[in-house]
């Protein structure tokens, strides 16, 4: 697995997100789990806004803490759902229960996007990607990836 570290303008960022949509493709028996670490305001809900875009979907992509999860339909692309998630609240794996998450995961139709990964460390599949992002200065973040 290569890592690969870059800074991030908001420009460079929807770039970034077009290129990772772009090689992103279902896996054959399981969904495609994305893991996006970093502090607060860091940048993994304005990641999940551009991939969202790239995946032609125009809802207003916000922060799901309160909700937990959002579930968008991309209006191009092989995935069927893209599901927000943002552990920010949640304490343990455990947590993902009520979402069905088990089912959540079956499906390869599905896109699920975590924030606050580290919260449900356990339920985050071992084939994962795993992206951390990093404030350099107000309109500067850096991007640490396995993006393949
Ligand atoms: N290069 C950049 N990458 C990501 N976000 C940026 C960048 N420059 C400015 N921002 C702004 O920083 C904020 C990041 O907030 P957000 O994505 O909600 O962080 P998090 O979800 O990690 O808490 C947004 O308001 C976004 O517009
Ligand atoms: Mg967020």
């Amino acid at each position: 697995m290569i890592m690969r570290k870059q800074s991030l303008t908001l420009e460079t960022l929807a770039k970034l997100a077009v290129e990772f949509a772009g090689h992103l493709s279902p896996k054959k028996d399981r969904a495609t789990v994305v893991a996006l670490f970093g502090d607060l305001g860091a940048g993994k809900t304005a990641f999940a806004k551009a991939l969202a875009r790239a995946y032609g979907i125009e809802d207003d992509v916000t922060s799901p803490t309160f909700v937990i999860e959002k579930i968008y339909t991309p209006a191009k692309g092989p995935f069927s759902r893209l599901i927000h998630i943002d552990a920010y609240r949640l304490n343990s794996a455990h947590d993902l229960e009520v979402l069905g998450w088990d089912e959540l995961l079956q499906a390869p139709s599905n896109l699920i996007l975590v924030e606050w990964p580290e919260n449900v460390e356990r339920a985050i599949p071992s084939d994962a990607y795993r992206i951390s992002l990093e404030y350099v200065d107000e309109h500067t973040r850096s991007i640490t990836h396995d993006l393949k």
